[in-house]
């Protein structure tokens, strides 16, 4: 399955994509994922790309779509993907179009996370993230068992740089001017389906997988 999770910031995306990708036996890419990696590893491309991110906005197409490309040309995504914050406007929708046309294959499925933005900002502001394996947690809904240490790893948990409420503002303001369009773009190509992603995080699983399963 070849498949896009769309939404605002803080809908779930990432926490859906790594629960999705290893029930549908497919790689989760992610592109705030990818860039964070860089961030950290000191490439290039992640100095390129962090005073984008901790303003809130959107890295340029040309250097989002060709690390994509790159991704998406690897041996383990040949078969399928779930892609995590990729497209995020219309330009970069077109690219993975024709991306995907020239490998002779196309969109199964776009799953849009319905939130609305009072729940998304007490989401962001309460993440914490994992610096060693990347597991997502939340200080009220997702706590993990020791305060500032990953169950899973025993890593040190940090709160991004992007999640400071000033700066998820403009992030929400940025995905309705230019992510929000993708909704109906995605719609008029007959590839979308969408669901509620409020309520347990095993629900919202169930949800997401009963509308892939429909489309695909
Ligand atoms: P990115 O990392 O993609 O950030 P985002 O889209 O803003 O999404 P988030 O990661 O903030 O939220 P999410 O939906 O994944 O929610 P999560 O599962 O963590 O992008 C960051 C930056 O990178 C961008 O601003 C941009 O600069 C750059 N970038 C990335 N892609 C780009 C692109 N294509 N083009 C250009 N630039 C790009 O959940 C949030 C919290 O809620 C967690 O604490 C979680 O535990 C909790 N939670 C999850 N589900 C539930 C639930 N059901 N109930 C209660 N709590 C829940
Ligand atoms: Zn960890």
């Amino acid at each position: 399955m070849r498949a896009v999770l769309v939404g605002p910031p803080g809908a779930g995306k990432g926490t859906q994509a790594q629960i999705l990708a290893s029930e549908l036996s497919i790689p989760k890419v992610s592109t705030g994922d990818i860039f964070r990696a860089n961030v950290s590893g000191g490439t290039e491309l992640g100095r390129t790309a962090k005073s984008y991110m901790d303003r809130g906005d959107l890295v340029p197409d040309e250097v989002t779509n060709e690390m994509v490309r790159g991704r998406l040309a690897e041996e383990d995504a040949r078969e399928g993907f779930l892609l995590d914050g990729f497209p995020r406007n219309v330009p970069q929708a077109e690219t993975l179009d024709s991306m995907l046309k020239d490998m002779g294959t196309a969109l199964d499925a776009v799953l849009e996370l319905k939130v609305d933005e009072e729940e998304v900002v007490k989401r962001l502001s309460g993440r914490r993230s994992c610096r060693e394996c990347g597991r997502v947690y939340h200080l009220d809904y997702d706590p993990p068992e020791a305060d500032g240490v990953c169950d899973a790893c025993g890593g040190e948990l940090y709160q991004r740089d992007d999640d400071r409420e000033e700066v998820i503002r403009h992030r929400l303001e940025v995905y309705r001017e230019q992510t929000e369009p993708l909704v109906a773009y995605y719609r008029d190509k007959g590839v979308l389906v969408a669901i509620g992603a409020t309520g347990a995080v095993e629900d919202v699983t169930a949800r997401a997988i009963a509308a892939l399963r429909s489309d695909a």
